[in-house]
């Protein structure tokens, strides 16, 4: 029913000429395939006209990894959505925890941001998860809730096609230590439920959830058969041609 989608976060990772050739290369390997689900890189800014040219013509998704919350204007170092949809960007991920940890933004920033990608037919993809200390004090569901509550109700345009949330437990976040699939389909599960009380049974149903944190080729199938685990929101493994492709076929494989 829900179409799996498999996204490369490439963090502050290759620039054009780098870009490229990863792109070139995951391309290269799915020209000809019918995916039955989205596969998506999201590079650095000065990297996506790069990968832009390469993804033409091929079932590889362009996306960014942050935009800026105004429409244009005088906010130095800024990236307007429009300006990424001119660039040939269709999602763009927001609330990242190294963004909320690193650059301190908070709900209100996401709701400005969300808002403003929607209106211009871009799609966001919402990150949240609990951090190690909140999962040993047993805080993980209400950490989860507390960050969709806090964003999800006031979106304008939000609806199951626009909008794709990713669980990202950040104790699992480029540590190795990934999440098992029965404590991701615990999560996924929960989310769907808090969803389905925020915006409806309909959209929640509807919704794509991602999971992120140490994903990689020989853990995809697993995490991507639970039931409310969509596709996966992938870091270091989506550096290497070899094991993004492997994590691609892990959801294809997912579908039996
Ligand atoms: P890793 O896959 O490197 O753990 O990163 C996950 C992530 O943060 C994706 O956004």
């Amino acid at each position: 029913m829900r179409r799996y989608l498999v996204a490369g976060n490439w963090k502050m990772n290759l620039g054009p000429a780098a870009g490229l050739e990863l792109a070139a290369g995951v391309a290269a390997r799915l020209r000809g395939r019918v995916l039955r689900g989205d596969a998506l890189v999201c590079p650095p800014y000065v990297t996506i006209p790069a990968v832009a040219a390469a993804a033409d013509g091929n079932p590889l998704l362009l996306g960014a990894q942050n935009c800026g919350d105004q429409d244009g204007g005088a906010f130095t170092g800024e990236v307007s959505p429009a300006m990424l949809k001119e660039a040939g960007v269709q999602y763009v991920i927001i609330a990242h925890s190294e963004r909320r940890q690193y650059q301190r933004e908070d709900d209100d920033l996401f709701v400005r941001k969300i808002n403003l990608l929607h209106a211009c037919g871009l799609k966001a993809i919402f990150c949240y998860g609990e951090l190690l200390g909140e999962r040993k004090a047993g805080r993980e569901r209400e950490i989860v809730n507390a960050q969709l509550e806090g964003v999800l109700p006031r979106l304008q345009y939000v609806d199951p096609y626009n909008t794709v949330l990713a669980y990202e437990p950040v104790w699992a976040i480029g540590t190795g230590e990934t999440a098992s699939p029965a404590q991701a389909q615990e999560m996924h599960a929960w989310s769907r439920q808090v969803v389905a009380r925020l915006l409806g049974e309909s959209p929640a149903s509807h919704m794509r959830i991602l999971y992120g944190g140490s994903c990689k080729a020989s853990n995809a199938h697993e995490l991507f058969s639970q039931p409310d685990v969509d596709g996966g929101l992938i870091g270091g493994a989506s550096l290497k041609v070899d094991d993004f492709v492997g994590i691609i076929d892990g959801a294809e494989a997912a579908l039996g």
